[in-house]
């Protein structure tokens, strides 16, 4: 697969005299560290000296990064550890809310020694998840510029500082029997009332978070996204017009560096060798990324739709993603003998790698920003089938804006899910316009293009800060 880590275009801009050190603390699940790492081996290349502070909870791999230094810090996770894993999508909100306040003082005093131990004038700054929006005050109370990485995409930022997360409007909890279930919602009418039902099950929690990591980004020194502006140029415009602080989109940043060194879970890459065996652009690769749960019959219906489409598929079935069972033991009856080779079943696969193999012809998503981002970089068209927060508004711009997939939007129905994947192997006009992103993608992080010009707007930017 293609990656511009080496890429002269990206090599070290800073003479080794003025090399700087930014510190960066991602958030502790896998769709957060993914971006954050890609990010510091970007800015690594850059000419910045790299440390990670991280929770003890999905601790990255250390040996797959020698260039950096880490410290890890107690996140008091163990104190809720009936908790973990999670086991349904809500407990996302309960989790990040824990950590914004049980790691304040962990992360502060590693933050403070920090300082100490470089020497003020040797920290650029500090580059923390939007998620963690606690650290904006640790960052303040210590003087160090903070910049934030939001691992969304950008109109997902809009339309969540629109949408009025209080439980009394009823936004939420809407039914298909209620007479706007299919209409938009007049706060962001790209989105669908049937969408903001999907975001969560607890709007007040929901309002709690948004409020916060908005407010503590509009405080930061500046946002840092892994979109692209071909991709998304009327929400980057709108953002720049509503937050007062310098933007820089430099996505894709798994083109840069592929995300492989920073999973947490062994990939199955004997997969490879089943996927280089198939007709080009014939499978189905279905994948709900890391933290995402469904029930025992959407699981079910998922499995007697890839039997009846007739198409070869590869399936991530993440051990606990559903959430009553340990791992295939809710495959329907004779499943596995009646699709036979057509079918691999996985726990984790080389994502991006599928993505880019000839043979793989559709991703069927939750629509992750990552699975998303992805799937535009190798042209795959997508199935959208959202799970909860910024999952439903990606899945309603693949589907309604780039016209890049189709949205299974009433839940997992076999025969749906038939017609989906017949509609999305067979639409060329479709696969034309994800692969004319493709190409946008490329000339993005060429010299010249927009990612390329952002990136070096965002290392002038930091080095502004060491004068
Ligand atoms: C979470 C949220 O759920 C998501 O909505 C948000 O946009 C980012 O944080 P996650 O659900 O894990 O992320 O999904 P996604 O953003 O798609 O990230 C998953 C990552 O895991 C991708 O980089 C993907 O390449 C990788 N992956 C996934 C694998 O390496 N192997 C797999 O089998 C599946």
């Amino acid at each position: 697969m293609e990656t511009n880590g080496s890429d002269t275009n990206l090599r070290h801009t800073q003479s080794p005299a003025i090399r700087r050190r930014i510190i960066l603390f991602p958030m502790p699940f896998q769709g957060h560290i993914n971006p954050m790492l890609q990010l510091a081996n970007i800015l690594h290349t850059q000419g910045f000296e790299i440390t990670i502070i991280h929770t003890e909870y999905n601790s990255p791999n250390h040996s797959n990064y020698p260039h950096f230094t880490f410290n890890s810090i107690s996140d008091r996770l163990s104190e809720i550890e009936n908790h973990l894993p999670m086991k349904a999508n809500a407990e996302a909100l309960y989790f990040v809310k824990y950590l914004n306040i049980s790691c304040v003082d962990p992360f502060r005093g590693c933050l403070a020694g920090l300082l100490e131990k470089y020497g003020e004038g040797s920290i650029g700054c500090l580059i923390t998840d939007a998620g963690f929006y606690f650290t904006q005050a640790v960052a303040e109370s210590l003087k160090l510029p903070r910049m934030v990485l939001r691992t969304s995409s950008v109109s997902c930022v809009l339309a969540w500082g629109v949408l009025p997360f209080f439980p009394e409007n009823n936004y939420f909890n809407l039914t298909k029997e209620d007479p706007n279930y299919e209409s938009s919602a007049p706060e962001f009418p790209v989105i669908k009332f049937k969408d903001v039902a999907k975001m969560t099950t607890n709007p007040d929690g929901m309002r709690n978070y948004v409020t916060n990591m908005i407010s503590h980004m509009k405080a930061s020194s500046g946002l840092i996204w892994n979109t692209f502006k071909e991709l998304e140029e009327p929400s980057l415009e709108t953002i720049v017009q509503q937050f007062s602080v310098p933007s820089f989109a430099l996505g894709p940043f798994h083109k840069y560096f592929p995300a492989s060194s920073s999973s947490l879970i062994e990939q199955d890459k004997t997969v490879l060798q089943w996927l280089d065996t198939q007709s080009p652009k014939s499978v189905i690769y279905i994948s709900f990324g890391s933290i995402a749960h469904i029930t025992e019959s959407e699981f079910q219906e998922i499995a007697h739709g890839l039997a009846n489409s007739g198409f070869p598929f590869l399936w991530v079935v993440r051990p606990g993603i559903v959430s009553c069972s340990n791992w295939l033991e809710s495959l329907p009856e004779k499943f596995l003998e009646s699709v036979g080779d057509r079918g691999r079943i996985v726990k984790w696969a080389p994502q991006q790698e599928v993505l880019a193999n000839p043979a793989t012809g559709c991703f069927w998503t939750h629509c992750g920003w990552n699975s998303t981002l992805e799937s535009i970089c190798e042209g795959v068209p997508m199935i959208c089938s959202p799970c909860f927060g910024d999952q439903p508004i990606d899945a309603r711009y693949v589907s309604d804006v780039w016209k890049i997939g189709v949205y299974l939007e009433d839940g997992f129905d076999r025969v749906e899910i038939k017609m989906a994947i017949k509609r999305v192997m067979m639409d060329e006009e479709m696969r034309e316009r994800i692969n004319s992103f493709k190409e946008k993608v490329n000339s993005s992080l060429e010299e010249g293009g927009s990612s390329h010009q952002s990136l070096k707007r965002l290392v002038d930017y930091i080095l502004s800060f060491c004068n």
